[in-house]
């Protein structure tokens, strides 16, 4: 086993904290969750959410953590080596693979995303907020997702400014930028939330994010207007979950092989998944609000923090520096998790392909920035289908099915499906059995160093039956529902 990672090591067990919170807090928790959570009905989905959190993410978080730390190297690497450890095939590398792929799929979409907060200071910071109705708002915002061109340019600075960092490594890049930014996000998103408490709709956001209505968990009402059964909102639960841990993908894998010996890995897993999860809530606590007292649509989807906090920014006082010191640390929080996203394949790279690493973030860059154009025409509204009649013009649409439910999604939403609920899961899934059944008793024992014999047994049980079966039972509920998934 190797001792160290060529990579480099993270100087403190506090600097491998904020480092995982810094992945594990972004876009996930201020954009993705409350807009999830806006379109399956609050307080119940939250509910699922933390349950899948606590007792599925974190249990794999620390097996992730752990599996990093022994194998010292970049996920298809560690996964290979493990395996060739235990005495097993070592087609286990392909799970490191399969999580590379999603990281970089991910980044593509998280990328435009992020571009759009960066828009989203300057807007901020010219005023062009300031006493905005909110209909104004929601056509700032809509004009500028209809224009390519903004997006592409944003898009393109944030893959820029992410590799630059990825490309000077663990210590100068990383290290440097986190030991500001957590802190001084929790601090504005506190102000946010007392700003959100004064506002009228402070007691319905209360209610609706923390009064379970658990018809909402298991009834969908389909386009002709009837209830139908789903596992759709416990799926998404779940799978948020996941991505909000930023689970299942090698990305903490990574993260882990930096980590050093001494080290509790449980210690640290709890405090980010605590500090996650906080973020998430106190981000729900300002959003909702804003919600009720302007009468917006809680199920708006992936719009939704653009169309409302800009409205509380265009009102308070200090609105301007407010609102552009918000969009600031958002994006410091998107870029830090952008940057474990790429980590992975980047290192890889480095020790497979014998490149540089900064050669080796370049290729990424570039793959990444492609995969993102796709995105981009998702923001604007134009579907697989749309993308597939440019390329087959003059075909008959009906007999190549292209009138199916599926094409009539854009990249984003497919892209994020099937990473988010899909691959994640999955490769959380394979990993709690990788630690559970394959590596030996003895291997895991040694690297997890649980001080309390009866706790590491816990969580081995957790990781050999309840992780795997419970992914299994949400898959195959989901599969058999599959019409309305
Ligand atoms: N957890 C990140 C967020 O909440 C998103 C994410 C998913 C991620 N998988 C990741 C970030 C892997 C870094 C690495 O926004």
């Amino acid at each position: 086993m190797l001792k160290t990672s060529i990579h480099g090591a993270w100087s403190s067990r506090a600097m491998f904290v904020l480092a995982t919170v810094g992945a594990a807090v972004g876009l996930g928790n201020i954009w993705r969750f409350p807009y999830l959570t806006g379109e399956y009905g609050g307080s119940a989905f939250i509910l699922v959410y933390l349950i899948c959190l606590f007792f599925i993410g974190m249990p794999i978080m620390m097996a992730e953590i752990m599996l990093g730390r022994r194998g010292r190297q970049s996920p298809a690497n560690t996964m290979y080596t493990l395996a060739i450890e235990a005495g097993r095939s070592s087609h286990w590398k392909y799970l490191g693979w399969m999580g590379m792929i999603a990281g970089l799929l991910i980044l593509s979409y998280y990328s435009v995303i992020a571009g759009e907060v960066m828009a989203y200071i300057f807007r901020a910071a010219s005023g062009a907020f300031t006493h905005q109705t909110s209909s104004g708002i929601r056509s700032i915002y809509s004009d500028f997702v209809s224009s390519p061109e903004n997006l592409l340019a944003w898009h393109t600075i944030f893959i820029v400014v992410t590799m630059i960092v990825v490309a000077r490594g663990v210590h100068e890049g990383l290290e440097k930028t986190l030991r500001i930014v957590t802190p001084l996000f929790f601090i504005l998103l506190l102000i946010l939330v007392g700003y959100g408490m004064q506002s009228k709709g402070f007691s319905e956001a209360v209610t609706f994010l923390f009064r379970p209505d658990f018809q909402k968990l298991i009834y969908v009402v389909n386009d002709s207007g009837v209830r139908e059964l789903t596992a759709k909102p416990i799926l998404v639960a779940m799978g948020h979950s996941f991505f909000t841990l930023s689970l299942g993908m090698g990305a903490i894998m990574a993260y882990g092989a930096y980590l050093g010996r001494e080290v509790s890995i449980s210690h640290a897993t709890l405090a980010v998944v605590v500090m996650d999860t906080l973020v998430a809530l106190l981000a729900g606590l300002a959003i909702f609000p804003i919600v009720f007292s302007n009468q917006l649509d809680p199920a708006s989807g992936p719009g939704l923090i653009f169309q409302t906090l800009p409205i509380a920014f265009g009102g308070m006082a200090g609105g301007v520096f407010f609102g552009s010191l918000f969009f600031i640390l958002l994006f410091l929080a998107a870029w830090s998790s952008a940057i474990a996203l790429v980590e992975p394949t980047v290192a890889w790279m480095v020790e497979s392909r014998r490149v540089t690493r900064v050669k080796a973030t370049v290729w990424i860059g570039i793959i990444v920035w492609l995969l993102g154009i796709a995105s981009i025409f998702s923001a604007t509204g134009t579907t697989l289908r749309d993308i597939l009649l440019i390329f087959m013009h003059g075909l008959d649409l009906d007999t190549i099915g292209l009138r199916q439910k599926f094409f009539s999604q854009t990249f984003f939403e497919v892209v994020d499906f099937a990473t988010t609920n899909i691959m994640l899961p999955l490769g959380g899934m394979l990993m709690a059995i990788f630690v559970g059944w394959v590596m030996h008793r003895e291997s895991v024992r040694a690297e997890i160093n649980v001080r309390h014999g009866d706790l590491c047994t816990l969580w081995m049980s957790i990781l050999k039956y309840v992780s795997p079966l419970a992914v299994l039972i949400i898959f195959l509920s989901a599969v058999g529902l599959l019409g309305n998934v």
